[in-house]
């Protein structure tokens, strides 16, 4: 049911409180689309809208601690998008480490966890590296955990979970009637986690692109055309007002 027209039109104090009045999604997924499309718009590089992508990833982080969202998992960087042209690809890398390298003081002072999922295959040694490091440092940290899918395929997800349950059958410590929903779930890259109550992307494209499909069995899906540089928190809630709004019947009635 989509927000009464004075919703849409609240503040976004207003807007907050009302986020705030009822639960809140405990997972919320995000794809991060139209850094591309807000750079040409402006005569820019493709590049520039990247960097602006990174400061609404920074807002939309400290957003979604703030509301006590426990899990966020943000589409940084697909296994389909190394076809982008060499130096596109280059300068992402270099963003995502230098990023997560100029956060860790704020992911520690906010006690956030980082997770990077993906495969490590393909991915620059040096970037590599500093993954593990912010990974390793914020281990411990028991606040919200931010997943960051990076060099990310939602069905290389799957064949790593049924390769690595296919391998623990044929070394006899499991059989394969003991694989359920369950077994599946926590053998993928999200272990752990809920699946995404609410999964948001901005810049209009109706698709999933190949994320988290199998935790998104039962998501809410809300897409605004925002490009995502100019996605700031009063997007933010007006989707979570819109979810809070809807009815989950999980397939019942
Ligand atoms: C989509 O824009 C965005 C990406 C390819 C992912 C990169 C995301 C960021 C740099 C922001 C967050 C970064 C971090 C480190 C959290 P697009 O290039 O597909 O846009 P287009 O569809 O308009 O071409």
């Amino acid at each position: 049911m989509p927000l009464k027209p004075g919703h849409v039109a609240l503040g976004e104090t207003e807007l907050l409180e009302l986020v705030r009045s009822q639960p809140r999604p405990q997972h919320l997924a995000v794809i991060m689309d139209g850094n591309g499309r807000w750079a040409t718009q402006r005569g820019l590089p493709r590049v520039a809208g990247h960097s602006e992508g990174v400061k609404s990833a920074r807002t939309v982080v400290r957003a979604v601690d703030a509301l006590g969202i426990r899990y966020l998992t943000l589409y940084a960087f697909s296994s389909e998008n190394w076809s982008r042209p060499g130096e596109e690809v280059s300068m992402l890398m270099t963003l995502l480490e230098r990023s997560i390298h100029q956060e860790l003081p704020e992911l520690m002072a906010r006690n956030i966890r980082l997770q990077v999922i993906g495969r490590a295959d393909g991915v620059p040694h040096t970037v590599k590296r500093g993954i593990d490091h912010v990974m390793y440092e914020t281990a411990g940290n028991t606040g919200m955990t931010l997943f960051m899918a990076f060099n990310y395929g939602g069905r290389d997800e799957l064949v790593d979970a049924f390769r690595e349950l296919a391998r623990q059958v044929q070394a006899g410590k499991l059989r394969p009637d003991e694989i359920d929903e369950h077994l599946i779930s926590t053998s993928l890259y999200t272990a752990g986690a809920p699946d995404p109550d609410l999964l948001i992307r901005t810049s209009g494209e109706m698709r999933i692109s190949n994320f988290l499909l199998w935790q998104i069995a039962y998501t809410e899906l809300w897409v605004t055309p925002v490009l995502w540089p100019d996605f700031g928190p009063h997007d933010l809630y007006r989707a979570i007002a819109e979810y809070q709004r809807r009815d989950r019947r999980f397939g019942g009635v």
